[in-house]
């Protein structure tokens, strides 16, 4: 596919969704923009964001249903665990590339190439670093050396398929004559697609669009091949970037679902797209993707990944479509146009607000959950209408917001193997605390006491009685999912062991109940980066 040549900026009036004209009409191959989804490869580096292989697949077939063009399934060499999610997803995958990420040493390739062998449509993404500080401290590598390794990279991944894309990591701070030199080799080798990595959030909209223009239209064989848009978030200019490098001719942005990445984050795939759709007038651009699943991945990734998306969060965030001020309010009434630019139902979004109580069935329920956008496999759908009963038994009404931190916390333990059933906490002026806790760890319960400086320290060493570790807690934070006082507390801890840092979240009405959740949801992602080795995120930077 190549990508127009013009590559001009487009100074148009402003258009109001209505005037906008729709994507589907201008289908033209070259206003394409291919999306390359790396929530499960550069998201799941993200500190504390560990996904278990069943995430992993839920994930991969969502974002599949969604009409992605390519999923960047993991990096195959980085562990045994991320070998088998890239296997087991290029197996499962209906319509997608499926991609694994590789350095430029041949068991990287190798291992990469194995692991997407059973993908319909299987892709390598080789990478290596261009810039002067990267070669010089991390790879240790002189620039000729560098370029041999561009060639070598890309021709052992064309050994295994044809579809080979090749990335020069920390591209925004490369030497411009370097980086022309490396894609160009790159190019020679086999290379279909350029992704032209600003791996530190470095770049801004008119330098990125020059460099992708320039590389696209000065490189012998620049026209043949996809250019692609890798932008990360670290100051706010990632979808900005990834916008810019289109106009300019790239036809492939990497992005993740609600940004998740290393730092500030990668662009954000559900911005990319509806920014696309939203502003067709002044980007004439189009792609596969169906907008409406976006707040149903959004809501999966942020419970598997237990990374909560911020409340203000652009397309996914909790009040992007809320209007709270009287004169917002009334605005809306007369014509929801006034504030409102693009349609909630566009990113899956469901106008009902109506709550439930402890009277409404499953039916009812089910319909809840659809109209929030989850779908629950029946055990699990089962698991969550027995712990929302238990939920509107304590509580008078239940909120959408109580049924989004209950079924995040369902998806999110389903596979767990320690478990929290029944806990006691002493709490009050006399101290000290005191907490009895009984686990259940791979079927077998375990209960212990413990004292502590106040009911959290109890409930916390109670715990780490049953399962010893030396990881740190570096944080500890409580909201309220509702308002009133019986709202239910949203608790989430971090621990950090060495190199692993996870997260971990639990809801429930009693504070110390939640926060027992949250430690032990921490703990088995703990045990599960402890089974698979060297953490990803130490060998991809
Ligand atoms: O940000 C980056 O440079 C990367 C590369 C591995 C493509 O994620
Ligand atoms: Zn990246």
């Amino acid at each position: 596919m190549a990508a127009s040549k013009s590559g001009t900026d487009t100074a148009k009036s402003p258009s109001t969704p209505g005037s906008a004209k729709p994507a589907k009409e201008r289908r033209d191959d070259k206003d394409r923009v291919l999306i390359f989804d790396t929530t499960l490869r550069d998201g799941e580096q993200s500190p504390g964001a560990a996904m278990t292989l069943e995430d992993k697949l839920k994930v991969a077939a969502l974002l599949d249903e969604m009409g992605v063009d390519i999923i960047e399934a993991g990096f195959p060499i980085s562990s045994n665990g991320d070998f088998e999610a890239v296997t087991e997803i290029a197996k499962i995958v209906k319509n997608a590339t499926v991609c694994g990420l590789a350095r430029a040493g041949a068991a990287d390739i190798d291992r990469a190439g194995e692991a997407v062998k059973h993908a319909k449509r299987p892709r390598i993404h080789s990478f290596l670093s261009t810039s002067p500080v990267h070669m010089k401290y991390k790879l240790q590598m002189e620039p000729h050396q560098v370029l041999e390794a561009v060639t070598f990279s890309v021709s052992r991944a064309r050994k295994w398929t044809d579809d080979v894309e090749w990335s020069p990591e920390d591209a925004t701070r490369t030497e411009r004559d370097f980086l022309f030199r490396c894609c160009e080799a790159a190019i020679k080798a086999g290379a279909t697609t350029i992704n032209i990595p600003d791996t530190v959030g470095y770049t801004v909209p008119e330098e990125y669009y020059q460099l992708i223009y320039d590389l696209r239209t000065k490189i012998p064989g620049g026209d043949k091949i996809v250019w692609s848009t890798h932008c990360h978030n670290d100051l706010g200019m990632a979808v900005a970037n990834s916008l810019a490098g289109v106009r300019a001719g790239a036809r492939q942005i990497e992005c993740t679902i609600n940004g998740l990445g290393e730092r500030a984050g990668n662009a954000a795939l559900e911005e990319v797209v509806m920014a696309i759709n939203t502003r067709n007038d002044v980007l004439p651009y189009w792609n596969k993707v169906d907008a409406t699943k976006f707040v149903r991945a959004s809501k999966l990734v942020a419970a598997v990944s237990a990374f909560p998306v911020q409340y203000n969060k652009a397309i996914v965030g909790r009040n992007a479509f809320s209007h709270e001020s009287g004169i917002h309010q009334d605005g809306m009434l007369k014509h929801h146009e006034t504030y409102e630019i693009m349609e909630p139902e566009s990113v899956g979004l469901s106008k009902s607000t109506l709550s439930l109580g402890k009277l409404s069935g499953r039916a009812a329920f089910r319909d809840k959950l659809k109209a929030l956008g989850y779908e629950l496999g029946d055990n699990a759908f089962q698991d969550a209408f027995r712990r929302f009963k238990d939920l509107a038994d304590k509580k008078k009404l239940v909120f959408d917001e109580d049924i989004e931190a209950l079924v995040d916390q369902e998806v999110a333990s389903q596979t767990d193997r320690i478990k929290v059933v029944a806990l006691t906490v002493i709490a009050g002026t006399g101290g000290p605390q005191k907490a009895t806790i009984t686990l259940e760890i791979d079927g077998r319960h375990e209960t212990r006491e413990a004292s502590g400086d106040g009911p959290v320290d109890a409930v916390f060493k109670a715990i780490k009685a049953i399962v010893p570790h030396e990881a740190r807690l570096p944080l500890y934070q409580v909201m309220a999912v509702t308002e009133g006082t019986d709202a239910q507390a949203e608790v989430m801890v971090r621990l950090e062991e060495g190199d692993n840092t996870v997260t971990g979240r639990g809801a429930d009405t009693d504070t110390m109940v939640a926060s027992a959740r949250a430690y032990v949801s921490a703990l088995n992602k703990l045990l599960m980066r402890r089974e698979r080795g060297p953490s990803a995120q130490r060998m991809a930077s």
